[in-house]
């Protein structure tokens, strides 16, 4: 029984390696791929996507550009962390295609309003498309089959001491897709930054073929997240949390996002407890567990590319 999913990025590093777990993990069928700004601007995200899904033998999901902006204030990016290319030291081939016609936003309303209650829309950047969406067409919200992301933390950010990138490059997107409606399983840094790609992770990554030496080792080689002492691989753990939901847990709760902080914008201030939860915060993850299966994933994954 497979899951299928929409995945909204930025690629950027993690996005990459996540991209390469949704095509090569057997429970989840990638049906389409929306990229946004956010750890680079919206024109290397997309190009960022079209390569390394035509790397990962993936060249039939459909990619579609989204917005290039926030919806207020001024882009803010990654650089530093992800490299100007958006994937550290992965240098893949040229994508032969370009992204499909059309909106990112367009796309994710009428993908999932075709076929509601199938899809399970994961967003691993900055959540201005899914913002736009939910606005444009409120039904998205009771459309989707389940709405994760890779954002926010329930305690030190990692752009700010208050703020997490995904939701501090464009708060007030984060903002409207907390209030939606829908309850937003939240991959946040609290579980995130437990699962790192350290030494002993990276030298298993060796038995991956051509995806560990051409995309996951060169990639998370100029990984320089301030956060952790090893790279980590966010966007891994939203998708994973897809396909292996029992490696985490979870806790229902009410968050809502500072927009309007001086020092605390793009803080997701969480209520555990809460009479209206409108998420489900994971607080755990069995970090072994992940590697295992990421690591068993990319292997598959590199055999099937042959
Ligand atoms: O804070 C980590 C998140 O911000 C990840 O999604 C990473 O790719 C960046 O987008
Ligand atoms: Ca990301």
């Amino acid at each position: 029984m497979s899951t299928t999913i929409l995945l909204d990025c930025d690629p950027g590093i993690d996005d990459a390696l996540a991209i390469a777990f949704a095509v090569g993990h057997r429970s989840i069928e990638l049906a389409g791929i929306t990229t946004v700004a956010g750890n680079v601007g919206v024109d290397k995200t997309t190009v960022n996507a079209l390569a390394v899904s035509e790397f990962t033998g993936a060249k039939a999901v459909p990619v579609i550009r989204g917005c290039a902006a926030p919806l207020l204030g001024a882009t803010r990016d990654a650089r530093d962390v992800h490299g100007d290319s958006g994937l550290g030291g992965a240098v893949l081939p040229p994508p032969a295609r370009e992204a499909e016609p059309g909106h990112a936003v367009d796309y994710l309303i009428q993908t999932i309003g075709a076929a509601p209650g199938e899809i399970t829309l994961v967003a691993t950047g900055p959540l201005t498309n899914v913002a736009l969406a939910v606005r444009r067409e409120p039904r998205l919200a009771g459309w989707v089959r389940d709405f994760v992301i890779m954002g926010g933390s329930t305690g030190r950010g990692n752009v700010t001491p208050a703020a997490e990138f995904n939701i501090w490059a464009d708060p007030e997107a984060a903002s409207i897709v907390f209030g939606a409606g829908w309850t937003v399983r939240m991959i946040g840094l609290d579980v995130t930054l437990q699962a790192l790609a350290t030494p002993s992770v990276r030298s298993r990554m060796r038995e991956c073929g051509a995806l560990g030496s051409e995309l996951l080792l060169p990639a998370l080689s100029q990984y320089r997240d301030s956060a952790a002492s090893d790279p980590a691989v966010h966007d891994v753990c939203a998708v994973a949390s897809v396909a292996e939901p029992s490696v985490f847990g979870y806790a229902p709760a009410l968050v809502e996002v500072e927009t309007a902080g001086r020092l605390t914008s793009g803080m997701t201030v969480t209520s555990f407890g809460s009479g209206s939860p409108n998420a489900s915060v994971a607080t755990s993850i069995d970090s072994g567990a992940f590697w295992d299966i990421a690591l068993s994933t990319y292997r598959e994954l590199a055999a099937a590319m042959g």
